[in-house]
């Protein structure tokens, strides 16, 4: 495994980390996600990456019961939530409650969190989407009084401009508060432009670091998507409808079927020379992995061979076969 600097911060971060999204209590029970962070944590993984959206709070569940029975030092391992939707769906009053980044909401959101983990403190917590509605200065102000409370430890924006992101470090610089180190954005072959134009001034300027996702477009990139939906993947469930459309599209997967000679050349597989591309950015932290079985996260560890062996000559052909796709 390779460690990276979270952003400018001290804290090592694996090059490679694994998220719970739509995964876990949906696809992943307890002991199957016990056996997804052993074998990763075996490759030397130290981040598990979790919101507390993710299946209505209970994905911070399924993780926390996972790590009693692991017993790992927490030393070893860095947690993440994420606040900006709320949990609350059943409430005849939700405002306060959802879609928002206020004080309130996010004062108690960690109080939550906490409890459904069983842990003292959460270590990357992000501020899931930006909130138009909530002044920037209030959404730093709570999140530097949950860090310094103890209940948290690092704190960053996921999918802010980088007008927001700015701004927000801004506030913090202003008022020597604890500023936001990561932003947590998607970024693949097929997403790019926003890591690698909108933000490309923050990296130096505020110290940014990324924690990517969805490395594979949710599977897309693995090439399991050319002939139809697998049974069993997520384009099969129905909860993930709304993905569909852009899983099948014949275009993308005429794309990933161009990569595959570039993958068998360097002996790996499409979803490893998908992975070894994102690591290949410098900017990049560390890459979330999501798998649904253990299989799966074994084949995408393999990545980590590959990123070496990706050449100049491969980015080149990369580019020529995805950039007119990408995002
Ligand atoms: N901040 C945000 O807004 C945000 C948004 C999305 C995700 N995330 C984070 O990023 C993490 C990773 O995102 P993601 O799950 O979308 O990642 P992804 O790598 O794009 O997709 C992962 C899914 O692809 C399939 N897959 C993985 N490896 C495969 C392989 N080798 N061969 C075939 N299929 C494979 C599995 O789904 P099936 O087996 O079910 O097909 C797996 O769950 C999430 O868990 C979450 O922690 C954050």
């Amino acid at each position: 495994m390779h460690y990276n600097r979270l952003g400018r911060s001290g804290l090592q971060v694996s090059a490679l980390s694994l998220g719970s999204w739509v995964t876990y209590h949906n696809q992943v029970d307890v002991k199957a996600a016990v056996e997804l962070m052993a074998a990763a944590m075996d490759a030397g993984v130290n981040f598990f990456d979790n919101a507390e959206v993710y299946a209505l709070g209970a994905s911070e569940t399924v993780m926390g019961e996972a790590l009693r029975q692991l017993s790992w030092p927490r030393l070893n391992y860095i947690v993440s939530s994420k606040y900006f939707w709320g949990i609350d769906r059943e409430s005849s009053a939700p405002i306060n409650r959802k879609d928002t980044l206020n004080r309130k909401y996010l004062m108690q959101a960690i109080d939550g969190s906490l409890k459904r983990f069983g842990l003292d403190f959460i270590d990357l917590i992000y501020c899931h989407r930006p909130d138009p509605h909530t002044p920037i200065e209030e959404t730093v102000w709570a999140m530097h009084s949950i860090i310094e409370q103890g209940k948290a430890l690092y704190w960053g924006t996921s999918e802010w401009s980088a007008a927001d992101i700015r701004a927000a470090w801004e506030v913090a610089e202003r008022h020597h508060l604890h500023k936001p180190v990561m932003e947590q954005p998607q970024y693949n072959l097929l997403h790019r432009r926003r890591v690698e134009q909108e933000y490309a001034r923050l990296y130096e300027d505020c110290g940014l670091g990324l924690t990517t996702w969805s490395p594979l477009a949710s599977g897309l990139l693995s090439g399991k998507y050319r002939d139809g939906i697998p049974e069993g993947s997520r384009g099969a469930l129905p909860s993930m409808a709304f993905l569909r459309e852009g899983l099948t599209s014949p275009a993308r997967n005429a794309a990933v079927a161009q990569l595959e000679p570039i993958a068998q050349e360097l002996g790996g597989t499409l979803a490893q020379l998908a992975i070894a591309w994102v690591m290949k950015n410098p900017h990049v932290s560390t890459v979330i992995l999501g798998a649904s079985r253990v299989g799966q996260l074994q084949e995408n560890l393999g990545a980590l061979a590959l990123r070496d062996q990706l050449q100049a000559e491969h980015m080149a052909r990369i580019d020529a076969i995805c950039t007119p796709l990408a995002a």
